[in-house]
């Protein structure tokens, strides 16, 4: 009789045990491993400490930062992980000031092999000005860190997050698949360098959908190897538009294939919607791109292929190996700052086949007729388009 009731005890409490264990995996809060909320002292390890109890739930747990101010400095949250994570974050979480404390790796917070993670909400503050001042003074820099990143990772969801002020890339993706971003606002100033909103490469099945992004770069860049690519609902400007490229500049290059840009605004902005590649050889591609239902307001080039793209430092002058084909331009409507409201620049070697313009109604802002402009450019030209086509 003792025997069995010690036994029955011991059960109960093993049984207890695990589910005190597995709650606990459940919901974790940063603050119960010792991060600080004044945005001064160095949150990092608890951070990493939260990540490591998630990584390791056989449940699937949720990382929850409350409200308040957190410093995390450079960051791996590192996959595999056994089950679901998600981050709950209603605080900010903010970047070293002094960039050389986030070293030489060209990250600040970094997600690696991770499946099935999840951020909602959250303020990320790169704090980027001391860097912008580093790059503009031309002085030598450390790598450039890009604030989120999100690597070699599956099914990833960012939703309702704020990102400020990053000191290079504001959200990155690179070698993922199935990744949803949307409800985000990303905010820097016009004139900080190379501070791109989401910058997508290698991966496939990316839709970035319902934000706000004002910076000083491309809103939205999409580069090599990069498949099957949803934005709709993007204001976009200040910036540098919605780009696919730079592509070509290496000469062994992955495309890019079946990309739509939807239901979006552009305001004030450098382009609206670049193709740009490197005028030098290569074997890279752009194909099935679809740009529609776009509103440009006071925009330097709202529609634009530029396969002689270079920049100060480095502007090749061969023909881009790049070969862009099917790309449609439908219902684009606005003004432009320029008068060239349509440029197409293509390759000697390799023109642009089958782009499509369709009821276009660009206006120059400054009075006088807007015009387009065609180099090595083959299509179709539908319905109404203004300024007329050189299709
Ligand atoms: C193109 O990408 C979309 C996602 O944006 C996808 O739904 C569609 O199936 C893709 N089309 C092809 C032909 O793969």
């Amino acid at each position: 009789m003792v025997h069995l009731k010690i036994h029955i005890i011991f059960l109960f409490l093993a049984t207890f045990s695990i589910l005190f264990e597995t709650s606990n995996a459940a919901s974790i809060n940063v603050a119960s491993f010792g991060a600080k909320s004044d945005g001064t002292q160095d949150s990092t390890k608890p951070f990493l400490s939260a990540w490591s109890l998630a990584c390791k739930s056989n449940e699937a747990s949720t990382i929850y930062v409350p409200q308040g101010s957190f410093l995390l400095k450079q960051v791996s949250f590192w996959g595999p992980c056994l089950n679901k994570i998600d981050f709950k974050i209603d605080g900010t979480i903010v970047a070293p000031s002094k960039y050389e404390s986030l070293g030489n790796s060209g990250y600040w917070i970094l997600f690696m092999k991770v499946n099935w993670v999840s951020i909602y909400g959250g303020t990320f503050d790169g704090k980027g000005a001391g860097y912008w001042r580093c790059r503009k003074a031309g002085r030598s820099c450390p790598a450039a860190a890009r604030s989120i990143s999100f690597s070699w990772s599956k099914n990833v969801l960012v939703s309702g997050l704020t990102s400020l002020n990053s000191k290079a890339i504001h959200i990155a993706v690179d070698h993922c698949k199935n990744v949803v971003i949307k409800d985000v606002k990303i905010r820097a100033p016009s004139r900080s360098p190379n501070t791109d909103g989401i910058n997508v490469q290698f991966s496939t099945g990316v839709t970035i959908s319902h934000s706000t992004i004002m910076t000083g770069d491309d809103c939205i860049s999409i580069n090599q190897g990069t498949t099957h690519v949803w934005i709709d609902r993007i204001a976009c400007g200040p910036g540098h538009g919605i780009s696919i490229g730079s592509l070509g500049s290496d000469s062994n290059e992955a495309g890019v294939e079946n990309v739509t840009v939807t239901d979006s605004v552009f305001t004030k902005t450098q382009n609206g919607v670049r193709i740009k590649s490197w005028a030098k050889p290569n074997n890279g591609y752009a194909r099935d791109i679809n740009f529609r239902n776009l509103i440009m307001q006071n925009v330097y080039y709202p529609i634009i292929i530029d396969q002689r793209y270079c920049t100060k430092t480095d502007c090749p002058h061969q023909n881009s190996g790049v070969k862009i084909s099917s790309v449609s331009y439908q219902h684009i409507k606005g003004t432009s700052a320029s008068p060239v409201a349509i440029k197409f620049d293509c390759s000697q070697s390799n023109p642009c086949l089958g782009l499509k313009l369709q009821d276009i109604n660009l206006i120059y802002l400054k009075g006088s007729k807007t015009s387009s402009s065609c180099r090595n450019a083959g299509g179709s030209t539908l319905g109404l388009v203004i300024p007329k086509s050189c299709l």
